[in-house]
């Protein structure tokens, strides 16, 4: 018998598969619509049958650029309703996100903020709250704190999520995903991380464990000192950028690469963003600017300048470990650990165990433990 990998990746989300037996049991989500607004990717699917085991109906929609056809499939045959198809096109995609908030879901799992931001615009009754997932979506939220006024978790602020994924799995996604589009060897390759916060920190590390010499440039002082007593040069920014092989961003920001960098930047630099939206490396800026530019599969393309020097850019600044169709995002461990948080979270909402001052707050300590205790006794018992 043939088997898929999102079987696989199915059978490998332990936690998952405790959480959807217990809420066959349990249904907490009975008669509630859950909309989802996260990348459609394997493990995506064992965290959405799990809700959809819970007594849930599930409406989903993807992520720019990430939805992957075959997680498409296996969620439609297990009655997930999923809006849209795989794409770039901003507009496009805020109009799956439209036509999913129509369908008036009790609640939310976002991805970015898009979809709390949305109802906003339109809101109505009935809203009992959701989660956010991660820190581009915090930063979009916290302000519209007030004006939400219902339970949103934030599952990012959790430390589980921060270590397990940002730091760890992002770090080595990163890695295996620059490694599998260029095929290019690290080995002392010169890399500049921008951004040391979690996510920058487990960049930076996968790429000294894989004998690249790594700079990183980061704004907060305080953060810069611990990239510096962590062993990473920390030079100006215009030297980081000037001196790099490869430059990453990993930061949440805007406009760190633009085309007013061209001039510094080396022949044969590449370029590649990990922060959540493709905002960090101005690709269009870049792109306008070259004479030429020459597009590979894989999402990889040359631009070729007047004076001969050549810039790769990955995936138009699109998330590298989780842009087109063959990519592999992060372990599935570390979204074994995010995915149950977020299915205790809303869990949590939907039985009204969290109230309104609890609108983009972390996750309760007590599912942070519930969590880390059913990993733990997983893998030692
Ligand atoms: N690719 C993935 O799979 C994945 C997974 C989780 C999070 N993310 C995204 O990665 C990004 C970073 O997440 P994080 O958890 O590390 O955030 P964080 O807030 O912990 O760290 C971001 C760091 O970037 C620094 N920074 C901000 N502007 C900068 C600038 N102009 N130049 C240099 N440094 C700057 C900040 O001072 C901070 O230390 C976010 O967009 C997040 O949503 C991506």
């Amino acid at each position: 018998m043939t088997a898929t990998r999102i079987d696989w990746t199915r059978e490998h989300c332990r936690l998952l598969h405790r959480i959807r037996e217990e809420f066959a049991r349990t249904r907490p989500f009975e008669g509630r619509t859950i909309g989802t607004g996260i990348h459609i990717e394997a493990k995506t699917v064992a965290l959405l049958t799990t809700l959809r085991a819970g007594g849930a109906a599930v409406v989903a929609t993807g992520n720019l650029n990430s939805t992957q056809p075959e997680a498409v499939e296996a969620l439609r045959a297990e009655g997930v309703t999923v809006i849209g198809e795989p794409t770039k096109d901003e507009h496009e995609h805020r109009g799956y996100q439209r036509q999913l908030l129509a369908t008036r879901p009790d609640l939310i799992l976002d991805n970015g903020g898009d979809l709390f931001a949305q109802y906003l615009d339109d809101p109505y009754p009935g809203l009992l709250g959701g989660t956010e997932e991660t820190t581009s979506g915090r930063m979009r939220l916290a302000p519209l704190r007030d004006k939400l006024n219902r339970p949103i978790l934030v599952i990012n602020d959790s430390p589980i999520k921060q270590f397990a994924e940002n730091q760890h799995a992002v770090g080595q996604s990163t890695l295996e995903s620059l490694l599998r589009l260029t095929n290019r060897a690290t080995n002392g390759l010169r890399v500049t991380v921008f951004g040391y916060g979690a996510c920058g920190r487990g960049v930076a590390d996968n790429f000294r464990g894989a004998h690249a010499k790594v700079s990183v440039v980061e704004v907060d002082p305080v953060t810069r000192l611990r990239a510096h007593l962590d062993g990473f040069d920390t030079p100006s920014r215009d030297q980081a950028v000037a001196t790099a092989d490869v430059i990453i961003t990993v930061t949440g920001a805007r406009d760190l690469i633009t085309a007013d960098d061209l001039p510094l930047l080396r022949d044969g630099v590449i370029l590649a963003n990990a922060g959540h939206f493709p905002v960090e490396i101005d690709a269009d800026g870049l792109l306008a600017a070259a004479d030429a530019v020459r597009e590979y599969q894989d999402d990889l393309a040359t631009l070729e300048l007047a004076d001969g020097r050549r810039i790769h850019l990955v995936a138009r600044g699109h998330m590298v470990n989780l842009a087109g169709p063959r990519a592999l995002g992060n372990s599935i461990e570390s979204m074994d650990l995010g995915f149950a948080l977020q299915a205790r979270c809303l869990e949590a909402v939907a039985l009204g165990q969290v109230d309104a001052a609890s609108s983009v707050v972390p996750v309760p300590a007590a599912i942070d433990a519930q969590v880390a205790n059913a990993y733990l006794a997983d893998r030692y018992q």
